[in-house]
């Protein structure tokens, strides 16, 4: 976990002047002036109209431009240290001032475009650093005829979706499911949605990227090599540099697809359901994806009691009459009928899995704030082998308590697509073999604020719980549910390699040690780090 305590840089000088001389102070002062030599140095190094998209802490728009895209507001807390500036860049040459600038300071640099980094790491950290918030530079261009388009570093997931729609009925992207996701952490970490049984990843289907490294050179495909190329498509662009482009290819989507959603609760066989679709869910036509929520709901008999629900939320790439034979076939005991089922657009398809509020339309996909702000913590498993009904029915007993609330398991099916890329093609790992990648929530509100600690204590138990059923060795992760329990980077010293591997098996498996020689050769000063990016040195 992060530390709260924090050695500020403005406080610490304030501190050491109260103690010292006025002289001592003044000599302190101008060892500690990076705020201002950063703010003339990205005067001096961009013409264009820079100070226009820095925001300083005195600036009464600081705190509305910090807080706009933040997911997860367990960091933002007053305690939690705060950026020195915020730059809102509408250029590549800004970022490239930026970038000279921070290091030529002293300062790090965060990067930030969908904000729904579940540790906070793309707005907050313990050193003094600047956030660069790419949320203008998001345009879209598609070109439907050679299927392929042009997405700006700070584009959202919504977005593209929706100015793919607005061109053809028949191509899509496989990315996730919420809108408010931002393409420059999901592809950079993997990114899955609905159609990765099909397609695989978003990041398996991204062509090139424009990049700006940590000497603040733009580099795209071809000028900064395969190798770096790969990284940067599942092994986080944090630690690598700023993404401001991606191309990627468009799949093909039919003109019609079927959603359903067939609700079960314990009464009604939900383990048995749940432990038969663990040997079929990986195994289905590739067009078919059927992934599992499980949550705690009120008891439908109304009597006070409570139950658990596994919802087996749906889509397949065709109509209803294909769908019913297959799923008659294939997982009978789930009883689909008819009347469960819907035909819907694709673009449609894409509102019906998103998390948007009842009564959103196919234009609220562009919204960029459409939802309150959450308190959660989350972590993340591969099943390679079923869950036996006992260790189903342990799971479902933590739903009981008073923390599970507002508890989630998601379990979404692998197989197809993702049984055939190998391992190591990009640094995400998790391939044939695994049947489904659990995600496992706890959300709490304002008011339960002051026992957060509960919360992420009860899924830090259910995580133990589920040790003997999921991977091992590694115990493997998804690097875009980032958890900081599984380890962090050593503030102030380098880490070294060993001492990395410990969570960078989890999130890469043989592909870690790949990252680290990629990272110690285009940025062997370490610049773009963070509480878990890929440490220099070698392996
Ligand atoms: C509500 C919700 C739903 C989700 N659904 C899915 C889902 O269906 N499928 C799935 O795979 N994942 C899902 N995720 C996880 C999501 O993919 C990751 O949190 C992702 O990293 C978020 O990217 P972002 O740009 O929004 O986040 P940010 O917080 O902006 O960034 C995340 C990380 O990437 C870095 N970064 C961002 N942009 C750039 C850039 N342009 N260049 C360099 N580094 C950059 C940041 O510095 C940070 O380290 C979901 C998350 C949430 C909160
Ligand atoms: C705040 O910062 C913005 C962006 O740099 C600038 O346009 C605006 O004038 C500043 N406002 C104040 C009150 O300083
Ligand atoms: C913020 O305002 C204070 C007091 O007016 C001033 O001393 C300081 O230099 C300002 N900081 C920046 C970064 O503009
Ligand atoms: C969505 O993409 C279009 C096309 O590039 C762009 O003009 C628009 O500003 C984007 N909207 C948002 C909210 O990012
Ligand atoms: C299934 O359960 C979910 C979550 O509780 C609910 O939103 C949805 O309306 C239910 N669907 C059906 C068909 O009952
Ligand atoms: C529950 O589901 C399982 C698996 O689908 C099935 O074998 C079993 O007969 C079902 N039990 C009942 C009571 O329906
Ligand atoms: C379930 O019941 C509790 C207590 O009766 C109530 O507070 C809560 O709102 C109900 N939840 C739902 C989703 O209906
Ligand atoms: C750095 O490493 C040295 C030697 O291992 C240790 O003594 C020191 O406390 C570390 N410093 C920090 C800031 O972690
Ligand atoms: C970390 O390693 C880099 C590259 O070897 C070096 O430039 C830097 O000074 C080191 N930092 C610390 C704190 O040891």
């Amino acid at each position: 976990m992060k530390t709260p305590t924090i050695v500020y840089m403005p406080s610490l000088l304030l501190s050491t002047c109260l103690v010292f001389s006025s002289l001592t102070c003044i000599v302190l002062a101008q060892q500690h002036q990076s705020p201002h030599k950063f703010l003339k140095c990205v005067q001096s190094h961009n013409s264009e109209s820079i100070s226009q998209v820095i925001y300083t802490k005195n600036n009464s728009s600081y705190l509305s431009n910090l807080l706009f895209s933040i997911q997860n507001i367990r960091f933002i807390s007053p305690s939690m240290p705060r950026p020195v500036f915020i730059i809102t860049p509408f250029t590549e040459s800004q970022i490239q001032a930026v970038v000279l600038c921070s290091k030529a300071s002293g300062l790090q640099v965060r990067v930030r475009c969908g904000g729904h980094d579940y540790e906070g790491l793309s707005y907050s950290s313990n050193v003094p650093f600047v956030i660069i918030d790419l949320r203008y530079l998001s345009s879209i261009k598609i070109d439907a005829e050679k299927r392929v388009a042009w997405v700006e570093g700070g584009a959202l997931l919504g977005n593209l979706s929706y100015q793919i729609a607005k061109r053809t009925g028949n191509l899509a992207y496989p990315n996730g499911l919420c809108p408010t996701v931002g393409v420059g952490g999901h592809f950079s970490g993997g990114g899955y949605g609905t159609l990765l049984r099909k397609y695989g990843l978003a990041a398996d289907n991204v062509l090139d990227a424009r990049i700006i490294n940590a000497n603040g050179e733009i580099l795209d495909r071809k000028s900064m090599g395969e190798d770096f190329f790969w990284a940067i498509r599942g092994g986080g662009a944090a630690s690598f540099g700023v993404v401001t482009a991606w191309k990627i290819r468009l799949v093909q989507v039919p003109d019609i697809v079927t959603v359903f959603t067939v609700n079960r609760t314990l009464e009604q066989n939900a383990t048995g359901l749940v432990h038969r679709w663990q040997y079929v869910a990986d195994k289905f036509d590739r067009d078919l994806f059927v992934r599992i929520l499980i949550t705690r709901v009120n008891s439908s008999d109304h009597n006070g009691k409570t139950t658990i629900q596994a919802a087996f939320n749906s889509i397949y790439l065709g109509k209803i009459d294909r769908l019913l034979p297959l799923m008659h076939e294939s997982f009978p005991e789930l009883g689909l009928v008819k009347e469960d089922c819907m035909e819907k657009r694709w673009i449609e398809a894409v509102l019906y899995f998103s998390d948007l509020p009842y009564g959103s339309t196919v234009d609220d996909l562009t919204n960029r704030n459409p939802n309150p702000r959450t308190y959660y913590k989350a972590k993340s498993d591969f099943v390679q082998v079923p869950i036996p009904k006992h260790g189903l029915e342990g799971l479902w007993k933590f739903f009981d308590e008073d923390d599970a609330a507002d508890a989630q398991l998601i379990f979404a099916p692998y197989g197809g697509r993702m049984s055939e890329i190998p391992e190591s093609e990009i640094p995400f790992p998790h391939r044939a073999g695994n049947i489904y990648e659990i995600q496992h929530l706890v959300y709490w509100d304002e008011e339960r604020n002051h026992e957060a600690e509960r919360y992420i204590n009860w899924i830090r138990r259910l995580y133990e719980y589920v040790t003997p059923f999921v991977s091992k060795n590694p115990r493997a992760a998804y690097l875009n549910y980032r958890d900081l329990d599984l380890g962090v980077n050593n503030e102030g010293n380098n880490t070294s390699y060993e001492e990395a591997n410990v969570w960078g098996t989890k999130y890469f498996k043989n592909n870690f040690k790949r990252l680290v020689e990629v990272k110690s050769k285009v940025d062997p000063s370490n610049f773009f780090r963070n509480e878990q990016s890929i440490p220099t040195g070698s392996s």
